[in-house]
């Protein structure tokens, strides 16, 4: 570790992403910590799955050493291949799905540990399914049920009788959701669909209303405590609320019985290394907790002129110093 004019350490943050050019970087989270980092004399070397290898049982990359910002986005300044064990702190940025290939990153990762800081922890990473991870605090989650045979989900929504949304297991940005209305002619068409015909699991999960409405909050966590949230409003005729659907973002205030959620989700987390996240939450129900790649920093600042991606800076500076 080397240190910068002010006296302070200079760490080697690695960031693993999906490919930069098809971010829309100036309102990317990834970047707008990637820059603040930048700001405190912290050298960002950038790499993709793809490029990471093991050489001489070390973990190697060709990794990018990179300036990065919201205004102009990422700018390379050199290449190289790299040891891995060089870096003081890895954070894993690949969105979903998380698939085979994900799996095999979060076991490669998992090598550079205790040395490196990598976060969100690969151990978590694996244990935390984005949708089914919500059950670990089934008292804060609507009626849901999991399978991939279209009868039994049939069954449930019967005995429910409520509308239903059905969501593939490993993606993100309300990409493969249905709804399943309760009188639906078409039911059996729709969950043929959802789980390509009784072959993928899925999770159905009473369809919220409110989420039409009023949106549902995004509420970012690092080190298990709330950082700052913002509701998403669906556009019209659009039931999901993700912004890559055009949903709108509106400030948002935590409610007494979200600070009780929070509380009750943190030692779990921190027990299984999930230091920055991102929950869903509507009318008060957990439907999702993000822990591949929560987004939602730049657009905090939008609405509040509030910078998170300092507090996210303070906390890797801390977890690197103290390894
Ligand atoms: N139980 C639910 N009731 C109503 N709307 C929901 C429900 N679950 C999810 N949604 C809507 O669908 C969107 C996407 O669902 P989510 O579970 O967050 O998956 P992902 O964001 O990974 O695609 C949510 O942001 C929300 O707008
Ligand atoms: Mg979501």
């Amino acid at each position: 570790m080397k240190h910068n004019p002010k006296g302070q350490k200079t760490l080697n943050i690695g960031f693993v992403m999906d490919p930069v050019e098809k971010l829309f970087y100036a309102e990317d989270t990834s970047i707008s910590i990637m820059e603040e980092a930048q700001k405190r004399g912290h050298r960002i070397y950038y790499f993709e799955p793809h490029q990471l290898f093991f050489r001489n049982q070390n973990l190697h990359a060709h990794v990018r050493l990179v300036n990065a910002s919201l205004a102009n986005g990422v700018q390379v300044l050199s290449e190289k291949m790299f040891d891995l064990k060089k870096l003081d702190v890895v954070f894993n940025r690949k969105d979903p799905p998380f698939d085979l290939s994900y799996l095999y990153l979060t076991q490669m990762l998992e090598f550079l540990e205790p040395e490196v800081f990598v976060i969100n922890s690969p151990r978590g990473l694996r244990k935390a399914n984005e949708k089914l991870y919500i059950f670990e605090f089934a008292r804060w989650i609507p009626p849901t049920i999991v399978s991939k045979n279209p009868f039994e989900i049939e069954r449930f929504q019967k005995e429910k009788s409520f509308d239903l949304i059905l969501k593939p297991l490993d993606q993100k940005g309300g990409a493969g959701i249905y709804l399943l209305p309760q009188n639906s002619k078409y039911r059996t068409r729709i969950l043929s669909q959802a789980t390509s015909m009784g072959t993928k699991w899925i999770m159905a999960q009473k369809f919220l209303k409110e989420n039409v409405t009023k949106g549902d909050k995004r509420i970012l966590l690092l080190n298990g405590k709330p950082l700052g949230q913002f509701r998403r409003i669906p556009k019209r005729g659009e039931f999901r609320s993700n912004l890559s659907l055009g949903g709108r973002t509106a400030r948002a205030s935590l409610t007494p019985r979200e600070h009780h959620l929070i509380r009750s989700l943190r030692p779990q987390l921190l027990r299984d290394g999930l230091y920055f996240v991102g929950l869903d939450v509507i009318d008060g129900y957990l439907v999702e907790i993000n822990v591949t790649s929560p987004a939602g920093i730049p657009e905090i600042t939008e609405l509040e002129g509030k910078h998170l991606e300092s507090h996210v800076v303070d906390f890797l500076e801390a977890a690197a110093l103290s390894r």
